[in-house]
């Protein structure tokens, strides 16, 4: 099939995507969270595009938004497409939105090459990948798999005390949560475009990566309760420092990380609040977050225990309390061998070379797995940068990513399979 991608339109439209930003700092920089007024007027911008191709949308009860290019058989499992748009604070205009207009742009092609698709092929926008808002990432997909109920949305609050479920239901999706949980006879397969996010592709000189696995974080939120005083007066003997003490623990945790047996594990503390935060008081209180992966739950479950006893441990040495919770503790997931080699065969039709590789990074796909065989198609983005301004992937990485997907995508649509 002679495929026409108009990469200029996606890069037109990944710009315009990139304005509804509330970042200070102008595009390419981004900051677009969840249910704010940046995130409501970009997917009313996604959605005008979606029907200007003549898919069918709809939202879910979290907002998911489900764009469809309905197949000669309807009533047939869909073939799945899509990403997220929503951005982390200063970060960069190319995570998940490639997916998502690339995904939209796979399917013009196909529309405009006269292809038909038997099953109905099916562009997702989910809500709320990044876990900026709520401490969790993936709401959207996770709901969709079924593993978070309205219950569950309930116990998850944002910085002002607001409750997913409140600020859901404000943006407009009221709907019952237990209506978006699709079951396993949805999807007949899934495929996500997404950057890289590392450098591997760039440095093997290959425009496509095809997942074979994705790593899975265990999120924890660690408080520690200490003792606040005078900083002037309270001799050192005498001290109970929580931020001392948590000092210590982020060290334990990158050693346990360092000494793991399996190369893939990572660990990161990436948000740290003191309290009472003056510079001439002993912090009383600190929360820290710690994000811990790897491609094998074992490894990663084995580092997690160890560092949840050292945390203890440092906590009675210091005599400082310490309360660690566990938000989520996913399990990885391994790519479907079929669709992986429906993605190798679409490489070889555009003549593109390409690599297996792990995705080290967490996408909705991880959820997405739960119902529906999957895989991901990677393109390189520049120096492996990814949640910065300075995330880039070229018009031609995005083309011939966009290129693989239409391909794959039709194959999907029409094979036996
Ligand atoms: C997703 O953004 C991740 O943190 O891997
Ligand atoms: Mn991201
Ligand atoms: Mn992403």
């Amino acid at each position: 099939m002679n495929l026409n991608i108009n990469v200029d339109r996606v890069v037109d439209e990944l710009q315009r995507l990139a304005t509804f930003s509330a970042c200070p700092d102008p595009p390419p920089a981004v900051t677009r969270v969840v249910f704010t007024q940046e995130d409501m007027a970009a997917r009313k911008y996604l959605r005008s595009l979606f029907e200007s191709a003549g898919l069918v949308v709809r939202n879910d009860a979290v907002g998911n938004i489900f764009a469809r290019w309905v197949g000669s058989q309807p009533d047939q499992p869909v073939v799945g497409t899509g990403s997220h748009t929503d951005a982390i604070p200063f970060s960069g205009m190319y995570d998940g939105t490639v997916g998502v207009l690339g995904g939209l742009e796979a399917i013009r092609a196909l529309q405009d090459a006269g292809f038909k698709p038997m099953r109905s092929i099916e562009l997702l926008m989910f809500t709320s990948e990044e876990p900026t808002r709520f401490g969790m990432g993936c709401t959207g997909s996770r709901v969709m798999a079924g593993q978070l109920d309205h219950d569950a949305l309930e116990a998850l609050v944002d910085s002002d005390g607001d409750t997913y479920n409140l600020v859901r239901q404000r943006a407009g999706f009221d709907g019952d949560v237990a209506d978006a949980a699709l079951d396993r006879s949805y999807y007949h397969a899934w495929v996500e475009l997404h950057i890289e996010q590392g450098p591997e592709l760039e440095q093997a000189g290959l425009p496509i990566g095809i997942v074979t696995a994705i790593a899975a974080p265990a999120t924890m939120i660690v408080k520690v309760h200490g003792q606040g005083g005078h900083a002037g007066a309270v001799l050192m003997p005498k001290r109970h420092d929580a931020l001392a003490a948590s000092a210590e623990m982020i060290q334990a945790i990158e050693k346990h990380v360092l000494e793991s047996s399996s190369d893939d594990t990572v660990g990161t503390v990436g948000e740290l609040d003191v309290h009472p935060g003056a510079v001439n008081s002993i912090p009383s209180e600190v929360r820290f977050t710690i994000d811990l992966r790897d491609v094998s739950l074992a490894s990663r479950d084995e580092v997690k225990t160890k560092i949840e006893s050292d945390l203890q441990s440092i906590g009675q040495r210091r005599g400082v309390k310490v309360d660690c919770e566990t938000l989520n503790a996913d399990p990885p997931v391994t790519a479907s061998a079929d669709l992986i080699e429906a993605a190798e065969q679409a490489c070889q039709d555009s003549r593109l070379k390409y690599q297996r590789m792990v995705s080290r990074a967490y996408h909705d796909s991880l959820f997405l797995a739960q119902l529906s065989p999957f895989t991901m198609l990677f393109i390189p983005c520049r120096d492996g940068v990814s949640h910065r301004p300075d995330e880039y992937s070229s018009p031609d990485q995005i083309g011939s990513g966009v290129e693989v997907l239409a391909r794959t995508l039709a194959k999907l649509s029409t094979a036996a399979l």
